[in-house]
């Protein structure tokens, strides 16, 4: 396993590097030729990359791709798009990195809006048709397309715009597995929530004022459902398109005791915005030095790249916000609209810091995303922002979308793993009780677990009398918070992602390469949702045995098989799962009273749990018997299955 810094040519001043937190692994130096065959252009149109692939690779990653999985074949232009209207790379978090399952991964350290041609492209003249006396001996086209994917000729294309130089970081490893956590490392790891991030979040209707705001969070401590977060939406300021960052006087006329009721309930308030700063707001004047030529929704957009824009903006959410208890935030519409109608700025406008902005598109989300962890300071948060960008690893905040097709959120879930991203399939609507299950279901197995219901005045269960099931599905997310922890612990401390696609970790059985629609939660558990209205999906289970995690069945892996669970969750036989008995809210003092669920032949198999010590270092505790484990956990028992 390694990294090498691969430097060609004359890198931009500007990439994500610049910005990023300092790496935990350790990078060499290499030379162009440990990419063989590496052909490298400089011209006006920027830079090119080229290199031979083998046709057999398997390409997986770049970012938050919502419409495809696997790229091989297949041309990707990597631009910001809050709305990507095909398969065509755009997302709101593309990641110019891939990994293959020959061994290897490429991190392009720019953030130009890349296009990369995977493989498919050759350079041959055809010397592999059937040919006779130099003619084409076969008008059969089977014969004839046959050549098409077999050979060397295959090569990746990389086109970076106006760029005159890269670095690559160039990651080896065994598995597609190992090379990702190397990825995440490169970025200082993976994060570590606090325990209440991984509980549930209620966004209420955005025109909510206080007592109604209220009044759902009482609700729903009486019908306990177990939300540990609250979101209030735009209509907590008194202009919110562009945002003043300033309380409504009329819906909110006295948020400090507002946000103390909250805290009373045992919620931690998330406040949505965007940085497009009003010309009302008290942040204007300030950031006017320090932000782009173009204004959105007639707001300022600050150019966080800047040390003095990134200080005022901090500084004031901390004095205004987080001093009063505010704990998360949900920072909206930092990707990018305009192939949509929507809103922008240009990518060639200019921003006082130097970069362009194509290259702030690439950046915005995850500056934006950097300067509210400032603001933060010492607290822990668990946050929602709708762009990233490359090595966005440690910030503790999750992506999510106004698109709402089921099929692409599993799609999202999959492929964030790959890149560092970290994926909400929030819940909103449903078209009826079922549907709204199967999204609780989607986003109870998720990295974050949202409901998002900014256009709702009534909860979606309320809509369809459903509360007592849902109400059991957020339960069980409180259940697995002990076991997503220590995933999260290990994100944190390795770079493995806690939620990920099959092929990470099976990679050498064909079937897994292809599995888009299942995915790894933790290190034991795969889970395979169902997204529509047959009560019956096709599960491929990789090698060994594994065991249904509600009725304890045995099924062979390595092959499929049509299962007919109400959500179909698989257990690898021989794993200790911690499951605790659901908290209702996650506070300083929770303890959490454990049962270890032993699935098939657990004799040599250790639970592993991550606690806090007294200065809140995390650490990990290896757990087969019962009593108390560090400051957190009570083992009450253990269950075979
Ligand atoms: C959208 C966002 C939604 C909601 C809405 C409020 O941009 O994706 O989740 O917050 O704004 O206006």
């Amino acid at each position: 396993m390694s990294i090498t810094r691969i430097s060609i040519g004359m890198p931009e001043a500007f990439t994500p590097r610049r910005f990023a937190p300092p790496s935990a692994a350790e990078i060499s130096e290499g030379k162009q030729d440990l990419l063989p065959g590496l052909e490298v252009r400089v011209n006006e149109r920027g830079l090119r990359l080229r290199f031979p692939m083998e046709w057999s690779t398997g390409i997986y990653g770049f970012g938050l791709q919502m419409r495809g999985f696997q790229w091989r074949a297949r041309k990707l232009s990597l631009r910001p798009n809050m709305d990507p209207p095909a398969n065509s790379g755009d997302s709101h978090a593309p990641v110019p990195f891939f990994v293959t399952t020959k061994g290897y991964g490429i991190y392009f350290d720019t953030l130009r809006h890349i296009t990369v041609y995977c493989g498919k492209e050759r350079l041959d003249n055809g010397d592999a048709l059937p040919q006779k006396d130099g003619k084409l001996s076969s008008t059969d086209t089977k014969e004839l397309y046959a050549p098409r994917a077999g050979g060397s000729h295959f090569y990746m294309t990389v086109e970076i715009p106006i760029a005159k130089g890269v670095d690559l970081y160039y990651i080896s490893g065994e598995r597609i597995l190992d090379i990702v956590m190397q990825y995440n490392m490169l970025s200082g790891g993976g994060c570590l929530p606090p325990l209440w991030g991984l509980g549930c979040q209620y966004r209420c209707y955005k025109n909510f004022d206080a007592q109604q705001a209220l009044n759902l969070a009482k609700k729903l401590r009486c019908d306990h459902i177990p939300f540990d977060m609250f979101g209030l939406e735009p209509g907590w300021q008194d202009q919110s398109y562009s945002c003043s960052y300033h309380w409504s006087e009329e819906r909110f006329p006295h948020p400090e005791q507002t946000l103390r009721e909250f805290a009373k309930l045992g919620y931690r308030v998330s406040l949505w915005e965007h940085a497009f700063v009003h010309p009302s707001s008290a942040l204007y004047r300030p950031l006017l030095p320090y932000a782009g030529e173009y204004t959105v929704w007639f707001g300022l957009v600050p150019d966080f790249s800047m040390p003095q824009a990134e200080q005022i903006y901090a500084d004031f959410h901390r004095e205004q916000f987080v001093k009063n208890g505010v704990a998360a935030f949900k920072l909206d519409e930092c990707d990018d609209s305009d192939f949509c109608g929507g809103w922008s700025f240009p990518d060639c406008a200019d921003f006082p810091g130097g970069m362009d902005g194509e290259q702030y598109h690439s950046m915005f989300g995850t500056l934006y995303a950097k300067t509210i962890l400032r603001a933060l300071g010492e607290k822990k948060t668990f946050s929602l922002v709708r762009n990233l960008g490359a090595l966005a690893a440690s910030y503790p905040f999750a992506l999510y979308s106004d698109l709402y097709d089921h099929e692409y959120y599993i799609m999202a879930t999959v492929n964030s793993g790959f890149s560092g991203l970290l994926w909400s399939p929030e819940v909103r609507d449903a078209n009826n009780a079922y549907y709204l299950r199967r999204r609780v279901q989607t986003a109870v197995f998720s990295a974050f677990t949202l409901v998002n219901a900014w256009y709702l005045e009534q909860t979606p269960w309320d809509e369809f009398d459903c509360m007592e099931q849902v109400r059991e599905l957020f339960r069980l997310r409180m259940a697995l918070i002990p076991y997503l922890y220590e995933a999260y612990h290990a994100y944190h401390t390795t770079g493995k992602p806690p939620v990920r696609a099959l092929v990470c970790d099976f990679e050498e059985e064909e079937q897994a390469r292809e599995q888009w629609d299942e995915y790894l939660f933790g290190d034991a558990m795969l889970v395979a949702p169902i997204t529509d209205e047959n009560k019956e999906r096709d599960v491929y289970l990789p090698r060994g045995e594994w065991i249904g995690f509600f009725d304890g069945k045995r099924y062979p892996g390595g092959v499929h098989h049509v299962i007919t669970d109400e959500i179909p969750v698989f257990v690898k036989a021989g794993s200790l799962i911690p499951l605790a008995d659901a908290v209702e809210p996650i506070e300083e003092q929770t303890r959490f009273a454990v049962m270890l669920h032993a699935f098939g032949d657990c004799r040599n198999s250790v639970c592993r749990l991550a606690d806090d010590d007294a200065d809140g270092t995390v650490f990990c505790i290896d757990s087969v018997a019962r009593g108390r484990f560090g400051k957190r956990y009570e083992i009450v028992g253990l269950k075979q299955h």
